[in-house]
């Protein structure tokens, strides 16, 4: 693996069953009460420019399971707040710190972040893309139907970074992808083109999520309105009338189908309460396997000295 997780197109295959084997093994100790501490006297920071309870709450705990600490940094309480810069911030932290994860607005800031920083550096979400989520939701995945292999993934709603992560999951690990999407809200195009010629599997984009959805095996969602765009909130909704993952439009879908959301869900937007609380729904199994993969990721980035890769100095 790289010195940092910024974005599934980074990850290969061989990565991500290894990120998989990891969390497996993990998920098992913690299960059993077997105490693992490889991450003992280690300590990640956790910078955060927008809200989160998952994503903050599950790397914290698992650095404690691990036997490290975490550091919670809020953007605004930082002097990145006022203005330095995003370079020397990763200098200084790497002077402190083994690792960091950040939630921030632009990928830009990330690759920056990670550029010149010495220390593994984590996505924990931007515009762009959610990686920790998508390796999350396909754990999951793994663990319902033993497999992503053969699998037709459908994702219903805005082409946002969920979606791009879940394109370029499919992209490396072969499984086909139709993502249904209102016009005007489609995916990023540079990421889809990129992942339609490259993948040797199926990846399509319709309008339609009432066709998307026929024999799907996993269907996924996420908000109309992502962080960051609350003022769009009336256009939004708008917008995405009929894209509603509910009862009528699972009817299409293979009988044993999964139903991802990573949350916050915004019931009776794009998803039922009837959906949400169902018996395909998997979205709390997938919240809990974020802190089990998580643990996979931060163990492999941090527990042993890394060779300092940085691609593109
Ligand atoms: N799914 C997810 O990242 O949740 P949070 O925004 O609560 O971290
Ligand atoms: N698309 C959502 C995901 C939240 C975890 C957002 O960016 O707000």
């Amino acid at each position: 693996m790289q010195k940092d997780l910024l974005r599934i197109y980074d990850l290969s295959r061989a990565d991500m069953d290894s990120i998989f084997e990891r969390t497996a093994d993990l998920k098992k100790k913690k299960k059993n009460g077997t105490a693992y501490e490889p991450l003992k006297g280690k300590t990640l920071g956790m910078i955060f420019e927008k809200a989160s309870t998952r994503t903050r709450v599950s790397f914290e705990v698992g650095m404690f399971q691990l036997g490290g600490h975490a550091i919670y940094l809020r953007w605004t309480d930082m002097q990145l707040g006022r203005g330095e810069s995003i370079a020397d911030t990763a200098r200084v932290l790497s002077r402190y710190l083994d690792g960091i994860m950040i939630r921030t607005f632009a990928q830009s800031n990330l690759d920056e972040l990670a550029r010149y920083a010495d220390i593994p550096v984590i996505n924990g979400l931007t515009d762009m893309c959610h990686p920790c989520q998508i390796l999350a939701d396909l754990f999951t995945v793994i663990e319902k139907r033993g497999s992503y292999e053969g699998l037709k993934a459908v994702y219903i709603g805005d082409g946002n970074n969920i979606a791009h992560s879940w394109i370029s999951a499919a992209l490396r690990l072969n499984f086909d992808l139709t993502l249904a999407c209102p016009k005007g809200h489609e995916p990023d195009t540079a990421i889809f083109e990129r992942a339609r010629k490259e993948a040797a599997s199926k990846i399509l984009l319709v309008q339609n999520p009432v066709e998307a959805a026929r024999g799907a095996d996993v269907i996924i969602t996420d908000t109309w309105v992502s962080m960051g765009q609350e003022k769009e909130y009336r256009e939004r909704i708008k917008a995405f009338q009929g894209y509603q993952v509910n009862e009528k439009l699972l009817d299409g879908a293979t009988k044993d189908v999964l139903v991802m959301h990573c949350l916050p869900a915004h019931r009776g937007e794009e998803i039922t309460d009837g959906v949400m609380d169902g018996p395909h729904s998997v979205v709390f199994d997938e919240a809990e396997n974020r802190l089990h993969v998580q643990k996979a990721i931060l163990e492999l980035l941090m527990s042993k000295k890394q060779d300092v890769l940085r691609p593109e100095c």
